[in-house]
């Protein structure tokens, strides 16, 4: 009787023990949690979810067969990392600022466009080397356009209400960037030596920086700041200047182009440091996902995949990579159409998508390797981007 009821007494205070501890552990990380209301998204095709499509036209099919089942104005066959930060923090997926039929932007907005450069090209998207129009100095009059607007018409109530942003969302964003890769390609497609393209690398980043500033001076204070990918690893690039057998790493990857890869990245980090005391309430999280990217290609197996450079869907080459054949591509034989730019059986074992872009497959295993923090500089998960420290 006396046993049994001093063990009843144990059991209770363990259990209650047990609670408290589970409790305060909650308590902690609930309050270290930020509840990003809404997402605005820079960038380039690595997180264009409908951007350039909108203005341009649609990329046809097997674009968005793994996924969506049908093109998404995505370059992908399913989705990219941006989709899966936008589900990870339990909001939709962003809408394309550019997308005006169906759009919803009550969660953010998606301002991001494939072929963007940070620095404004002199060149338009249907000349050689051309890239997108919508640099990010003209995606950040797009989201300040858009958030003076977007104010006046929810005040307007009804539907509006329910389609835009509340105004303290835009302090309570989290604000995504993904771009760059292009300002490095632009000068490799204008048959700069990766001396030239190094040479300006800091007038490109100065420019990024002054975005991140009028963006701080707009209301953003969260800011998760994707460096750039390791562009020497990617069919387009490497078919387009081949190097010799010496400057080829062990991956497959061709080593000058990574190198000045990564020497944008060390210039951005320093970029981003200065930001940091410089906009004294910003929280500005720096990802390395050159090294979450390197990883799936230099170590595929160890991620689940079986094809780490050659591009899924494409046409021809070693990388089975065509400039003039890219995925999709069809030919006309015989008054027939020919599909000759083919994605491969199975996306999902395959890094690389169509020379250019990352398959959904790449881009979940992106996500995965970074949401916890590991690759960001300071160590902080994405759910908690809005704290400047742990
Ligand atoms: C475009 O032209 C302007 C004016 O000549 C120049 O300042 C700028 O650097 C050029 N941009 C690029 C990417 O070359
Ligand atoms: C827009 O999306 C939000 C969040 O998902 C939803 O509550 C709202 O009803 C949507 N608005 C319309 C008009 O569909
Ligand atoms: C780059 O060099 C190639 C091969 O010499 C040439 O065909 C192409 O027109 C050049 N591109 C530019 C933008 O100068």
């Amino acid at each position: 009787m006396k046993m049994n009821s001093r063990s009843r007494l144990m059991t209770l205070w363990f259990v209650i023990s047990v609670a408290l501890c589970f409790n305060a552990r909650n308590s902690v990380s609930a309050s270290k949690q930020c509840n990003f209301p809404a997402i605005f998204n820079f960038g380039d095709s690595n997180s264009d979810t409908g951007g350039l499509s909108a203005a341009f036209g649609q990329p046809g099919p097997p674009q968005g067969m793994t996924y969506f089942h049908h093109p998404a104005g995505r370059y992908c066959d399913g989705r990219l990392i941006v989709d899966f930060i936008a589900k990870k923090l339990g909001l939709p997926y962003l809408n394309a600022f550019l997308d005006s039929v169906g759009s919803n932007y009550s969660h953010g907005a998606n301002f991001a466009t494939a072929g963007s450069t940070i620095r404004p090209q002199n060149t338009t998207l249907h000349q050689s080397g051309g890239f997108s129009p919508f640099s990010l100095d003209v995606q950040f009059n797009q989201f300040s356009d858009f958030q003076r607007r977007t104010q006046i018409f929810r005040n307007k109530g009804g539907v509006y209400e329910t389609l835009l942003p509340k105004a303290e969302y835009f302090s309570q964003a989290l604000y995504t960037f993904d771009i760059g890769q292009n300002d490095l390609a632009s000068g490799y497609f204008h048959n700069m030596s990766t001396d030239q393209v190094r040479a300006y690398v800091p007038d490109v980043l100065d420019q990024f920086k002054n975005v991140i500033k009028y963006i701080y001076n707009h209301g953003g204070r969260s800011f998760w700041v994707h460096n750039t990918g390791p562009v020497g690893c990617l069919p387009y690039i490497m078919d387009l200047h081949p190097v010799k057998r010496s400057l080829v790493d062990k991956a497959g990857c061709a080593t000058p182009y990574n190198e000045v890869a990564k020497f944008f990245n060390r210039e951005l980090k320093k970029v981003v440091v200065q930001l940091r005391k410089e906009l004294p309430l910003a929280a500005i999280t720096y990802v390395d996902v050159y090294a979450a990217k390197y990883s799936l290609i230099s170590h595929p197996k160890k991620h689940g995949f079986e094809e780490p450079l050659r591009a899924c869907c494409g046409h021809g080459g070693k990388y089975n990579y065509n400039l003039h054949m890219g995925c999709g591509a069809k030919i006309k034989r015989g008054g027939k159409e020919i599909l000759v730019a083919k994605p491969c059986k199975d996306p999902s074992v395959w890094v690389n998508w169509d020379g250019v872009h990352y398959t959904q497959a790449a881009n979940k295993r992106v996500l995965e390797q970074i949401v916890d923090g590991a690759f960001s500089d300071p160590p902080i998960p994405l759910n908690m981007a809005c704290h400047r420290n742990l």
